[in-house]
């Protein structure tokens, strides 16, 4: 298979590698990703995480597969396995259902191979296409807020929020990021952080619980977010977190973007309250741990919730950024969500 580069995977002699983002800002490191039972690990553990980066590690990895002579039915299986590894963002399903078509193909070996390195290509594209959107919508000077991390390391292009950003930022309009540090997991204090830092985006690490006294102060002219699941009716799944700052922004009057490529929409899921939610470990709340080391607070026992992701009601969302354009309020209300995004 041609070799390919990405923030966070390479292809290089028919091998996967995956930038390990749970040890990253410390270390830049990569780990091989040669079989399901890996990837699964990687993708259970966030080494490989973000909606979109989920979807595309795993059809690189059943091309890969396929190349090598695996048994079309155990790439059926494969395609099951991956496809419960983690129930929320829709962009897996999305692309797993593409390289099941490829599956079905008489000739499926170079069909899952082309249709992999296409999910790859197709996807940098819509990072653009989003950026390009999204940046519209920035004022000159403008001090965005952002939640997790929504870059180059969580798709195979620019980002989706975080393309938004990088685009403003080289047209001059963006003041400062205030990045969220995000817990329980901090893929912003870890992640976003050392991609805007990067990119050369000016940004201040906030820990999440600051949003609402900076609002208060008239310190945040947008949020910009991005999305796992956008359900029928425009409500939104995301990191947890996401859905506490929509109803601050909504409070202070402040616009509450949503950006993401069509792949995390999904028509068959009539509203949030459809939308399954991964439950997490006790152990990512009762502490934290790292290539920076752990560290327990809590009691050992203590009784945890720890839902990874939220929803957010449409109707606290000012535009969702699609590569295909942005998308109202009004155009939601009107019931036209599903026709404007085709
Ligand atoms: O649990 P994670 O780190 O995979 O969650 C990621 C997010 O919630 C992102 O905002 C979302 O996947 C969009 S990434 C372009």
């Amino acid at each position: 298979m041609q070799s390919l580069n990405t923030t966070s995977l390479t292809l290089s002699d028919n091998r996967l590698w995956i930038l390990d983002q749970q040890a990253l800002p410390q270390e830049k490191q990569w780990r091989q990703c040669d079989s399901v039972e890996e990837l699964v690990d990687h993708i259970l553990t966030l080494r490989v995480r973000g909606a979109p980066l989920i979807g595309l590690s795993a059809s690189l990895l059943l091309a890969l597969l396929a190349e090598r002579g695996l048994p079309r039915e155990e790439l059926e299986q494969a395609l099951v396995t991956l496809r419960a590894s983690r129930p929320t963002a829709v962009n897996l399903m999305n692309n797993l259902d593409r390289m099941k078509q490829a599956l079905a193909q008489p000739q499926w070996v170079p069909a899952m191979v082309e249709e992999a390195l296409r999910l790859v290509k197709e996807d940098r594209k819509l990072c653009d296409r989003i950026a390009d959107h999204g940046a519209e919508l920035v004022q000159p000077g403008s001090r965005l807020l952002t939640h997790c991390n929504t870059g180059g390391l969580a798709t195979a292009g620019i980002g989706t929020a975080i393309g938004v950003l990088l685009r403003a930022h080289q047209q001059g309009k963006v003041q400062q990021v205030w990045v969220d540090e995000t817990r329980p997991l901090l893929q912003g204090g870890r992640l976003t952080a050392w991609e805007l830092g990067e990119l050369g985006i000016p940004y201040r690490l906030i820990c999440d619980s600051m949003a609402a006294s900076l609002m208060a102060q008239g310190q945040v002219d947008a949020v910009w977010v991005g999305a796992d699941r956008i359900a029928a009716n425009g409500d939104v799944a995301n990191k947890i977190g996401t859905y506490s700052l929509a109803v601050l922004a909504h409070y202070h009057r402040i616009p509450f973007y949503v950006a993401a490529p069509h792949t995390t929409h999904d028509p068959h899921c009539p509203n949030g309250a459809a939308i399954p939610i991964e439950q997490r470990a006790a152990t990512e709340v009762t502490g934290v741990s790292g290539s920076f080391g752990s560290c327990q607070w809590a009691p050992a026992d203590a009784p945890v919730y720890n839902p990874a992701f939220d929803v957010t009601p449409a109707e606290l969302i000012s535009g969702w950024v699609f590569d295909s354009g942005v998308i109202t309020p009004q155009q939601v209300n009107d019931g036209i969500f599903l026709r404007a995004l085709g």
